[in-house]
This record gives C-alpha cells, sequence and structure tokens, in this order.
C-alpha cells in the first residue's frame, strides 16, 4: 500500500488508473475519508467489502465528478431531485435515486435504487475527473474504516484503520483532515417527496430555508431496514472504548464537550470544539483518541440545536448503542 501524502496532478492520474486497473484508493472528501472501487468492477468492489469487513450486500455511494454524470447511474429522476442536485451538489449529500442498469446488483444490494454523490474536496474532484477521463463511470465509496468502527477523517485514521487489509498496488491519498468531519445526508428519492435516511453533513434546515423543499425524516425502521442502510443499524460508529452520554463521568473516563463546559475533576479532556461545526470536525479524531490512550470509557456531552448536532447526535446515538 502507498501513502501518498502530495496529491500532485501526476499522483492523481497514477491513483485514477490504479482504479481502473481494479485496485482500491482511500480518498479524501469533505465529510469522511472514502475507499474507492471502480463502481463497474465487480471483483474491485468485493475488495472493498473484505478489506472493510463489511457484510456483503450492503449498498454503496457511487461518486461521480458532476451532476451531468448522474443519468449513467439514475433514471425517472424527480424534479426534486435535480433541485437539490443542482443546489447542494458538490457537497455532503447523497441521494438514493432509481437505478440504472449500469448500477449492478454488487453495487446496490440487489435494490433497485442507487446512491449517488458529488463530494466537495478538490483532491476526490479531481481524482474522479481524471478516473472519467479515463473511462470510468463512477467510484464506489465507503467510509474507509472497518465496519462498524469510526469513519476516518484524516489519511493517518486510514492508514491506522486499514493498512494490515489493503495490498501493496492499493493506495491512500493525504489531503489533510476533513472540512465536515461527519458523513453525508442521505436523502431517498425514489418516492413522490423527500426523506432524510441519515442526517448529515448537509443540514436539513438548511435544504428548506435554501430552495424551499421540506423534508421528512424516516422514522419507520421496518422500511429503513428494508432498503439496508447499514448506517441505520442501531450500533455502529463505534470506537474500543464505550460511549457513554447519560449519568455522570467517572475517574479516567474520557470527555468530550464544547468548549463552555468544564471538565468534571478527575475525567481525560479529549475534545474542546468552540461551535457545532467544529464539534463535527473532532469527533471522531477524538473517539479515536480515546482507544489510542487506552480508555475503558468517553462521557460525551452531546452539542443541541437544529444544525449539524442533529448528524452528531445520531451518530453519538449509535456509537453508545450497547451490544
Ligand atoms: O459522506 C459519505 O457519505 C461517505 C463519503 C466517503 O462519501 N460515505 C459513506 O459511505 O458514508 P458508507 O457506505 O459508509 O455509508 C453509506 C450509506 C450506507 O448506510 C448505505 O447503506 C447507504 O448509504 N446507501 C447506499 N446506497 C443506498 C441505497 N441504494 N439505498 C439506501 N441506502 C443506501
Ligand atoms: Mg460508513
Amino acid at each position: 500500500m502507498s501513502f501518498l501524502s502530495t496529491c500532485t496532478a501526476s499522483s492523481l492520474t497514477d491513483a485514477a488508473k490504479s482504479l481502473i486497473a481494479g485496485n482500491l484508493v482511500a480518498f479524501p472528501t469533505e465529510t469522511v475519508y472514502g475507499l474507492g472501487a471502480d463502481a463497474s468492477n465487480e471483483k474491485a468492489v468485493a475488495r472493498i467489502y473484505e478489506v472493510k469487513g463489511r457484510p456483503t450486500g450492503h449498498p454503496l455511494i457511487v461518486h461521480i465528478s458532476s451532476i451531468n454524470c448522474l443519468d449513467k447511474w439514475a433514471r425517472s429522476i424527480p424534479d426534486y431531485a435535480l433541485k437539490l442536485a443542482g443546489s447542494f451538489w458538490p457537497g455532503p449529500m447523497t441521494l438514493i435515486l432509481p437505478r440504472t442498469c449500469l448500477a449492478k446488483d454488487f453495487i446496490t444490494g440487489c435494490q433497485d435504487s442507487v446512491g449517488i454523490r458529488v463530494p466537495a474536496n478538490s483532491v476526490a474532484l479531481s481524482l474522479l475527473k481524471e478516473f472519467e477521463n479515463l473511462g470510468g463511470l463512477g467510484v464506489a465509496a465507503p467510509s474507509a474504516n472497518r465496519f462498524g468502527k469510526v469513519s476516518p477523517t484524516s489519511a493517518k485514521a486510514v492508514y491506522e484503520e486499514l493498512d494490515a487489509y489493503l495490498s501493496d498496488l492499493d493506495c491512500i491519498l493525504d489531503s489533510g483532515p476533513c472540512d465536515v468531519g461527519i458523513e453525508s445526508t442521505i436523502i431517498d428519492c425514489t418516492t413522490s417527496m423527500p426523506r432524510i435516511l441519515r442526517p448529515g453533513g448537509l443540514v436539513s434546515k438548511v435544504i428548506e430555508e435554501t430552495i424551499g423543499i421540506t423534508l421528512s425524516v424516516e422514522t419507520n425502521q421496518s422500511y429503513v431496514n428494508k432498503i439496508k442502510v447499514p448506517g441505520a443499524l442501531d450500533s455502529h460508529y463505534s470506537p474500543n472504548s464505550k460511549v457513554v452520554l447519560t449519568g455522570s463521568p467517572q475517574l479516567g473516563d474520557g470527555f468530550i464537550a464544547l468548549e463552555s463546559v468544564k471538565s468534571p475533576t478527575g475525567v481525560v479532556r479529549l475534545a474542546s470544539p468552540k461551535t457545532n461545526t467544529e464539534y463535527a470536525r473532532c469527533l471522531y479524531d477524538a473517539l479515536r483518541l480515546a482507544d489510542k490512550k487506552g480508555l475503558k470509557r468517553v462521557f460525551v456531552v452531546p452539542p443541541t440545536g437544529d444544525d449539524i448536532s442533529v448528524a452528531i447526535n445520531d451518530r453519538l446515538e449509535k456509537s453508545s448503542f450497547s451490544k
């Protein structure tokens, strides 16, 4: 596995060629780092599952460089979805749409829909453009972590998590820490009204205020299970340390809270973000730090509000779920 810390034009071309050749490339996006493979290559996609230790059958998001590539992968696109894509791509938003025959069962988990996203990260976009120039159509990429674990927000975190599973031909592109730090907002666009399946980096209030589209949040668990959203499993995004959200912190616990919240005596402060945006950016790194320090428990004081804290709270609930 090679680690490319200078994402020059030539290293991005090499990475795009490597994807075309069927290898894996971990790359930065504005949300979290993704583990990419050619979305048309079944063998390459199978390696994503192997490296992540992810059960097969869970669908993957296809990353494309622009809205112009959308109709290769999706059909019967509702007007509201075009409006969403036109307004928020590139950006931290994944649209679930009816699939074309290009989106094979090994991408969609045998569903009739496909998840598509245009990431807002210059390295990701250059990689995708190079890949498309070479004849590629889309890059399948889940978060570059082992199944059920915390998503990586830096190339170093990808390396620590996946180096043991990647081959010499795979590579990791490093372009520093992710801007948003929490995965994309997933919006189901397969019915007459859009529904949020996973809150994420694009805040629903912003969508509603910008384009006047009202989004409902899918709360019917049997529907969510039926469409296989692994991020919707009760337990996910978990460090080895036990994440605790209620009660009181104990001596020796890790502690994550906004800077305005004072550390209780005897805890190990892991992060002190000043704002909710900063909270999202540093949360996963702070959870990883808890593991590095070998802490048994991390006590987290969740942020409040109708901004990115909605997504933070979703992840905290899942990471604190007792297995
Ligand atoms: O921000 C992100 O979305 C990151 C970056 C790398 O783009 N990717 C990411 O991928 O979080 P992953 O696989 O870790 O989570 C994607 C979620 C999964 O829960 C998956 O089930 C859901 O998207 N998904 C993908 N295709 C779907 C589909 N056709 N229907 C329903 N859910 C789908
Ligand atoms: Mg993930």
